[in-house]
């Protein structure tokens, strides 16, 4: 059985691999996973400088899911390229760093910073829904999505994902967008802006009143997304949102992912990506598939 995938010409050993931001640069959860068995490791986003993140609390459990306002706190490129690096170079895994920023400026500092680094691709954050300047002022915006992804890939020497807001009218908008300014993959959905309320102090359960809802309560509207964003671009797609088993994972594939990256699962069952990559690999046992590529958007039209 073939479980490689290949997107924008780097090859996968399968198709599983991490949602940024919830499993640190990897370091954190080596001693619960073998990391060699990841198709990629995806890294925490990173910034140009460190950045201290939101006010707390910034973390709030809701149903089938969380919400999180950490505000990309993260040490900055400098640090990075020292320490996070080299711990993945010892790994056989694919290394595919998310990059953040407030201005293209700095999205571009930091591109052309991991340029002659040991790094497979590059999955640039114009999503994130707690960030007030950048993030998702880029992402919800055609003309803005377009026009960072085309300088992004002036300085980018890895193959570009550009990672798509789910807090739009029309996702194929902007993945068509994001196509027309070259990116090579695109990947979906980041968290969708959400708000909670404890009753009995009357205040808002995170210092920046909103936050990012990921985990199970989010799966199907990540579906449907992939789906929909599968029939408008000609670029691979990596699914993501609420991902906790291999049925979920399998659900985004066939809807039209090549990859999926698993996120909030990882908190509550840290082996979550080697039990969804075995998982696969029954189905497909199961069911006398030989090439994963036979699922890929394998859905009865
Ligand atoms: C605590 C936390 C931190 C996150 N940090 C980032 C980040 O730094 N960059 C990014 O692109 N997405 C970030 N995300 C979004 C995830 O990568 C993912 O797109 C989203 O959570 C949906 O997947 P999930 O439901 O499996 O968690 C973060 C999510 C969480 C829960």
């Amino acid at each position: 059985m073939n479980t490689k995938v290949k997107l924008a010409g780097v090859t996968l050993k399968n198709p599983v691999m991490t949602a940024s931001g919830t499993f640190g640069s990897g370091a954190e959860y080596a001693e619960f996973v073998d990391l060699n068995r990841l198709g990629a490791v995806v890294t925490k986003g990173v910034s140009s400088v460190p950045w201290e993140g939101n006010p707390t609390p910034r973390i709030a459990e809701t149903y089938g899911g969380m919400l999180n306002a950490v505000g990309l706190q993260n040490p900055g490129i400098g640090l990075f390229v020292e320490r996070d690096i080299p711990f993945l170079m010892k790994y056989d895994t694919k290394i595919i760093v998310n990059v953040c920023g407030k201005t293209t400026e700095d999205y571009c500092e930091v591109v052309r910073r991991l340029a002659g680094q040991p790094v497979d691709m590059l999955e640039i954050n114009i999503s994130c829904p707690n960030v007030k300047e950048g993030g998702i002022a880029f992402g919800q915006d055609p003309k803005a999505v377009e026009e960072i992804t085309k300088e992004v890939k002036k300085y980018a020497k890895q193959p570009v994902i550009m990672k798509l807001s789910p807090n739009v009218t029309d996702i194929t908008e902007m993945a068509r967008a994001a196509e027309a300014g070259g990116a090579d993959a695109l990947s979906l959905i980041n968290t969708i802006t959400g708000m909670k309320i404890d009753i009995h102090r009357r205040a808002f359960a995170l210092a920046n009143k909103t936050g990012g809802l990921s985990g199970p309560a989010i799966h199907p509207v990540a579906v449907r997304m992939v789906y929909e964003t599968a029939h408008a671009v000609n670029i691979p797609i990596i699914g993501m949102g609420g991902v906790s088993t291999a049925e979920d994972a399998l659900e985004l594939i066939l809807a039209g992912a090549t990859a999926v990256s698993v996120g909030t699962a990882n908190f509550h069952n840290p082996t979550a990506t080697v039990e969804i990559v075995e998982g696969i690999l029954e189905y497909m046992e199961e069911y006398g598939v030989k090439d994963i590529a036979e699922l890929v958007g394998g859905v009865d039209q």
